[in-house]
Formats: structure tokens, C-alpha cells, sequence
């Protein structure tokens, strides 16, 4: 990533939940267009706290997020629920952890495709299936009548997080929210997802924020990586190729901080 991208996601927020204050306090970070940005912490301190005060799906936890959030030049804390709808998955795609939770058992897969397309776009069943055919290739997945029809229990895990990836991009959206997205999948899988979203970030020009316990996997793809430490943001860092080749001592460096109540 080059160094003149704009901002796309400023933020500065405090989060507390019904019964328990808190959670974040004061955290700032920003992200620039086309950029990956790590966000890494130990359990507990916040992280996914962070991706659902962006989609401003706090709610549904009984969490309250104040201060602001600026992408794409507005206050996401000021928009009303039928603008921010019109949001998620258009502008900001997220992956989360659990595939074959986060798919729909009973639908084939080329249904909740064309689902997930017709929610922010119109135009001809023909226009659908070819963006859906050309995204399903973008992430490496047939698209063939046999694989379309299929439901979530006849593929594996990692077809269904691609499946799911596959959703999170059918709009190229600008901002791609990544919470702990390889941890379900085996390791030669895990490193097959990484090149995916790095892909996807060099070819579509999306930015992610990458969410992860592994700071391999970080320090792998990610250009600046952010430390989350119980609720505050206690270190940043850029990641350089040669923290990327010689990396060890960095990342001690950085497991130290995760470590560190
Ligand atoms: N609905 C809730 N009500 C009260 N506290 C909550 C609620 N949800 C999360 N918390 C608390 O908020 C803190 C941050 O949780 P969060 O899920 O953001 O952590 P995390 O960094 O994503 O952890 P993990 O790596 O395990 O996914 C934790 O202490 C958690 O117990
Ligand atoms: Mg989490």
C-alpha cells in the first residue's frame, strides 16, 4: 500500500454495555482507503466491540458507543437506522468467525447469493448471476448449477467461508470488516483465506480491518497493525516488509503486549 490513500474510517469511541462500563475507552484509529489494518488483542479486550460500534450493531448487545466514527466523510453515530441498512453490506462487507453458523441451513447457496445482491441492487436476473459468477471466481469457488444449488452442509468449511467472503464483496464495498475470520478453518485453509482477502485487497482496492488473535497471520497481510489491550489502544504500529521476512523479535514484541493485562 502506498502512502497518499485517504482517509476512509476515523474513529474515536467509547463503548460501555448494559453491565459492565467501559469496554473501550477512548479508542482512536483510522484507516485509509485500500489499507489493512490489524487489530489484534487478547480475548476480552474489545475487538469485536469495536466492529459492531462501526455497523453500529451495539444494540443488540444492550451497548451504547459514544463519540464518532467517521467513514466515507460522515458520523455514523448520527445516521438513522434506514441509512446505516443501507450501508452494511453495500460500503462496509463483514466476515465473521463461524461459516456454517453465519450461512442459512435450509437455503442453496446460489439463493442466499442472489439474496445478499438484491438487497442493494436491482436489475435482470442475468446482471445477478453474472456479478454472482464473476465474485464466486474471485474467490476461487465454482459456479456452476451443481455448486449453486447446493446448501451449506454439502460444502466444506472453507468453501463456506469463501462463500461468505464472496457475500461480504458482491457489492465491492470499500470497507471490509474481517472479525477473526480464519480461526475456525485448518492451517493450509487459514493460509488460502489470507491470500484471498490479500487478493481482494490488491485487485478490488478494499480496505480491511482485520481482526485476529494470530499475529502471524497479521504481521502476514496487514500494513499497520493496531494493539488492543482492555478496551484502550496501547501501541501502533507499521508492519515493513522487513518486519514481515525477520519478524520474530516483532512479534515477541507485540505478543508481549497481548500478554500484558
Ligand atoms: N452484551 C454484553 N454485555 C456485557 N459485557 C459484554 C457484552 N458483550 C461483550 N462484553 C464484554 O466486553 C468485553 C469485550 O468483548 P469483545 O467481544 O469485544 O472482546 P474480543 O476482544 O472480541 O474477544 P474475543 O477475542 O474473545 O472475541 C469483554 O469483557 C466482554 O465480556
Ligand atoms: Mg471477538
Amino acid at each position: 500500500m502506498n502512502a497518499e490513500h485517504t482517509s476512509l474510517l476515523s474513529l474515536r469511541v467509547s463503548v460501555d454495555y448494559a453491565n459492565q462500563q467501559g469496554v473501550l475507552q477512548d479508542v482512536c484509529l483510522e484507516l485509509k482507503r485500500g489499507e489493512i489494518l490489524g487489530l489484534v488483542g487478547q480475548s476480552g479486550s474489545g475487538k469485536s466491540t469495536i466492529a459492531l460500534s462501526i455497523l453500529r450493531l451495539l444494540h443488540m448487545k444492550k451497548g451504547v458507543a459514544r463519540g464518532l466514527i467517521n467513514f466515507s466523510g460522515r458520523n455514523l453515530l448520527d445516521l438513522s437506522e434506514r441509512e446505516m441498512r443501507s450501508l452494511r453490506g453495500k460500503e462496509i462487507g463483514l466476515v465473521l468467525q463461524s461459516p456454517l453458523s453465519s450461512l442459512n441451513p435450509v437455503l442453496s447457496i446460489g439463493k442466499q447469493l442472489r439474496e445478499a445482491w438484491r438487497i442493494h441492487a436491482e436489475g435482470d436476473s442475468k446482471l445477478c448471476s453474472d456479478v454472482i459468477a464473476q465474485t464466486l471466481s474471485s474467490v476461487a469457488l465454482p459456479h456452476d448449477k451443481d455448486f449453486l444449488r447446493r446448501r451449506v452442509s454439502q460444502i466444506s468449511v472453507g468453501q463456506a467461508q469463501r462463500v461468505l467472503i464472496a457475500m461480504a464483496v458482491l457489492h465491492h464495498p470499500s470497507l471490509l470488516i474481517a472479525d477473526e475470520p480464519t480461526s475456525a478453518l485448518d492451517v493450509v485453509t487459514q493460509t488460502e483465506i489470507l491470500d484471498l482477502f490479500r487478493k481482494l485487497n490488491q485487485k478490488l482496492g478494499i480496505a480491511i480491518l482485520y481482526i485476529s488473535h494470530d499475529l502471524l497471520s497479521v504481521g502476514a497481510i496487514c500494513d499497520r497493525i493496531a494493539v488492543l489491550v482492555a478496551g484502550k489502544i496501547v501501541e501502533e504500529l507499521p508492519v515493513t516488509q522487513e518486519l514481515r521476512t525477520t519478524s520474530c523479535a516483532y512479534l515477541q514484541q507485540l505478543s508481549g503486549f497481548i500478554r500484558t493485562p
